[in-house]
């Protein structure tokens, strides 16, 4: 079974085809190390083990192991991470081929050519066994690894000209990786990467005022879901913060930072000239001030500006169109 996933540094975005149809899971990475005992009903998966060390998933976890910097993505949480997301998507443990990412900074060289010694680095990474406490453990075969951001865009890089080129903006948690392609993908033109940038900038901030005001300390996990539900359902900030000036305050700092994200998205594409059409990608796509840096500071007409519904999982979907596709030329030649 062939199974895509973009390992970012903040969830695991799965997508794999079954009965025809193409489905995706995702989960967040949130682990500590040792194992949780477990009362009562088992809940799925959470304990694995790793070259002889323990982690266990935890979603409270406040002091979570670090997946947010680059050293992250060769790492044995993030094999556990791979294993987790397997076991969590509710498909069935069995050998399986996956395909995984790594952000340009690691893939590409200075030269913009594949960087072998990294790309060999991760697959050696993510063939390591893991081992899941009561289940039957997935085995990973062949893993191919494919470069964040730029395949997000092959759909729409199809519909193009070699003329065309078009601007990929994948903002993720903590990295922002922005690659300038050729139509019918017949070049990279540009990469650019800031592993500073990232959604990150918003939710350590949450977690900032959470600590000083409120005198909580708050899980990644939870401020993520803090961020995402702020405007709609009050209702999580509600349970999470009593005070109501305290409340006020969270928001007030996700508005400063969404702000302050979108100047740092827009600063960093200065740098890139020559593009036709422009494509959000990743979760930063969902926060309005993003995307409303980000076509200030490319100005492209409206419908030549992308953004799906479905950012997060467009990186994902797109890896899994590519294969698909490149299957589908071999089957026919
Ligand atoms: N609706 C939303 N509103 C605001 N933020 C959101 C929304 N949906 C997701 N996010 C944010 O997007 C971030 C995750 O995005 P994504 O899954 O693209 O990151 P990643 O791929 O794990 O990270 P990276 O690419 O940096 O390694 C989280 O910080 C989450 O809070
Ligand atoms: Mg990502």
């Amino acid at each position: 079974m062939k199974i895509y996933v973009d390992d970012g540094s903040t969830n695991i975005k799965l997508a794999w085809v079954e009965d025809g149809k193409v489905k995706t899971f995702m989960s967040p990475n949130s682990f500590k190390r040792e194992w949780s005992m477990r009362f009562g009903e088992s809940q799925g998966v959470e304990n694995y083990e790793i070259e002889g060390e323990q982690f266990a998933y935890d979603t409270q976890a406040a002091d979570a192991e670090v997946t947010t910097d680059t050293r992250y993505q060769y790492s044995r949480v993030n094999t556990v991470a791979i294993h987790h997301a397997l076991h969590a998507s509710g498909i069935k443990p069995q050998p399986v081929d996956i395909t995984v990412t790594l952000p340009l900074s690691e893939f590409l060289t200075s030269g913009n050519t594949p960087n072998d010694a990294n790309i060999t680095r991760k697959k050696s990474s993510v063939k390591r066994a893991v081992d899941a406490q009561g289940a039957t453990n997935f085995v990973v075969g062949h893993v191919n690894v494919l470069p964040e951001s730029i395949p997000a865009g092959f759909v729409k890089l199809g519909e193009l000209t070699e003329d065309e080129a078009l601007l990929i903006v994948d903002l993720g948690g903590t990295t922002l990786d922005v690659s300038q392609v050729k139509g019918q993908m017949s070049g990279i033109t540009m990469t650019y990467c800031d592993p500073k940038i990232g959604v990150s900038m918003v939710t350590d901030g949450i977690r900032d005022v959470m600590a000083g005001a409120a005198r909580t300390r708050i899980s990644p996990l939870t401020a993520d879901k803090l961020l995402i539900s702020y405007e709609g359902d009050a209702a999580l900030l509600t349970t999470r913060i009593f005070d109501a000036t305290q409340r006020a305050a969270v928001v007030e700092r996700i508005k400063q930072q969404e702000s302050v994200l979108g100047h740092r998205v827009s600063d960093a594409l200065e740098r890139f000239s020559g593009y036709t059409h422009v494509m959000c990608v990743g979760g930063g796509a969902n926060i309005q001030a993003v995307i409303d840096a980000v076509k200030q500071a490319t100005q492209v007409p409206a419908d030549r500006f992308f953004v799906s519904g479905n950012a997060q999982y467009d990186l994902v979907l797109g890896m899994l169109n590519m294969n698909e596709e490149i299957n589908d030329e071999n089957a026919e030649g």
